[in-house]
């Protein structure tokens, strides 16, 4: 698995924000889908694309435009929708599906409980939207279950990883014959002992959107 951690200080300044405790919803969520943009420039930097001819006022050339299939980006409900404008902003031709995994408290296993996905993946690329990267159990399930479905390449995405998460994702992956990548916006210190991200930014779906 390839992780790429782009190092730019607009990503910093934008983490730092969303790391403060006393940063209100609104901003959190106007930081978020900024930062989802700086890594979406990332992330789509190997998007499948195909020559085209156009002319300019002055002369033909040829220019480039996104294959079919078009890419597919699948958040992970529910902090997952918060990165969502943010990538779509950059990919607006991306269709988008959606995929409900959720933690379980006590064994901080993951579950599904909803997704609603083409039933086809097949010859697609992903882009797999979920801010934190704890435990990794919710994005290697997610990753594997794109995988059967055929997706041949997948990115995930998100705001902030533990190392712990990052290992256990890279050990899961490795038994697909696909290529998977990894960009984040920061690699943080640990994981406590009840599955937040050491330093970072608390629990994300309630920053985002309350606790409800
Ligand atoms: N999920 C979150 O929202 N925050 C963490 O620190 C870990 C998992």
């Amino acid at each position: 698995m390839r992780v790429i951690n782009p190092d730019h200080r607009l990503i910093a300044h934008k983490l730092t924000y969303l790391r403060d405790e006393r940063t209100d919803s609104p901003t959190f969520r106007r930081l978020a889908e900024e930062l989802m943009t700086l890594l979406a420039y990332e992330a789509t930097r190997e998007v499948r694309v195909e020559p085209f001819e156009i002319r300019t006022p002055v002369a033909p050339t040829t220019g480039i435009k996104l294959s079919n299939p078009k890419p597919l980006v699948v958040p992970i409900l529910r902090a997952g929708l918060g990165m969502l404008e943010g990538m779509v902003r950059l990919l607006p031709s991306a269709e988008v599906g959606f995929l409900g995994m959720q933690r379980d408290e006590e064994t901080l296993e993951a579950v599904t409980y909803a997704n609603r996905l083409p039933d086809d993946l097949s010859g697609r690329q992903v882009y797999l939207l979920d801010p934190m990267l704890a435990t990794g159990g919710s994005m290697a399930d997610a990753v594997r279950y794109l995988a059967e479905r055929g997706a041949d390449d997948i990115t995930c995405v998100c705001l902030l990883a533990a190392p712990e998460g990052i290992s256990a994702l890279e050990d899961s992956v490795a038994a697909l014959d696909i290529p998977v990548t990894l960009v984040t916006g920061s690699i943080d210190e640990r994981l406590n002992e009840v599955g937040y991200i050491v330093p970072g930014l608390g629990d994300a779906g309630d920053r985002l959107y309350g606790v409800v």
